[in-house]
């Protein structure tokens, strides 16, 4: 039996590369979610904007940013949180939301989102939501905002719900929590979107001690990804389409392979017929 020894080895070698076609990406968690209904969002209240959250939206997909980490508490046991704001979202389609790291820098994430209906309606989430926008806009007034828009991987300006010449709503610290609730209940525009709570959990041990006493913030790009037809998501399309001709030529090679097989399979069996029928002819 001879199977041609070059066409195995291309078929090798095409399931091989087909494996490794994925890129060899740092370490990635996830989260994948149906966009919610629409909801009434706060348009002409510009407080959404003054969380001074960083927001991803299906054109303005990609984030590069530092989130903090810290290790693991009785009180935080999945570590320091981050909150972001994802809009125009296509209601009911699916989508998946990545955190990709580098494996220098050994963190846990935990991902989750909430609709405005579920943080308006948690006491806990929205004093979690509001603690974090005050850390962000006393560290340094919208300081995240213009880092991004710095960054080249930021595409696009983030888009700003505030008029024109509308003032800047002081943010008091006491009242934040109350003000986000009321702008959540001032109902002037339908949107789909959704508030995503990112936890960061260091998870090394070094004999360094410095890095042992503060952890380092954790650099990160967050994705955005839909999902095309609710079934793979949109950035896995560039290696399908790569993948699709290699995937007929194996098809076509592994069935000339199975042919050849087959054939050397009958002319065996003819073969050995054909001795037993001399034998008894002797
Ligand atoms: C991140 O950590 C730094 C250093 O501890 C702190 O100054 C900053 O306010 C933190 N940022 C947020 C958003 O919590
Ligand atoms: C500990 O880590 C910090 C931050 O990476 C670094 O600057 C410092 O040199 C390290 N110290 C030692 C003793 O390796």
């Amino acid at each position: 039996m001879y199977i041609p020894g070059h066409l195995a080895l291309a078929a090798h070698l095409v399931t091989t590369s087909l494996l490794y076609a994925q890129p060899a990406a740092a370490n990635v968690e996830k989260t994948i979610f149906i966009a919610p209904r629409l909801e009434p969002v706060p348009a002409e209240s510009p407080v959404i904007d003054d969380l001074g959250l960083q927001r991803l939206s299906p054109e303005e997909f990609k984030l590069r940013t530092n989130l903090n980490a810290s290790f693991p508490t009785q009180q935080l046991p999945d570590g320091t949180e981050s909150w972001f704001f994802l809009e125009d979202l296509n209601p009911g389609q699916r989508y998946e939301v990545r955190v990709c790291w580098l494996a220098t820098q050994p963190t846990a994430f935990t991902l989750d989102t909430y609709s405005l209906g579920e943080a308006m309606s948690s006491p806990a989430i929205l004093s979690s939501l509001a603690k974090y926008s005050e850390t962000l806009l006393a560290s340094a007034p919208s300081k995240s905002s213009v880092k991004a828009s710095n960054d080249k991987d930021y595409l696009y300006p983030p888009k700003s719900r505030r008029q024109p010449n509308s003032p800047r709503v002081k943010l008091d610290p006491r009242n934040t929590k109350d003000l986000l609730r009321d702008a959540l209940t001032s109902i002037s525009e339908v949107e789909s979107v959704l508030f995503l709570r990112i936890l960061a959990a260091a998870d090394y041990y070094t004999a360094n001690s410095t890095l042992m006493e503060s952890v380092q913030p954790v650099k990160a790009d967050i994705i955005l990804d839909p999902f095309l037809l609710n079934v793979f998501p949109r950035s896995l399309v560039p290696t399908v389409i790569y993948a699709l001709p290699v995937a007929v030529l194996v098809y076509f090679i592994g069935a000339y392979i199975a042919k050849t097989l087959s054939i050397a399979i009958t002319t065996a069996g003819d073969d050995s017929s054909n001795k037993k029928e001399v034998k008894k002819d002797q």
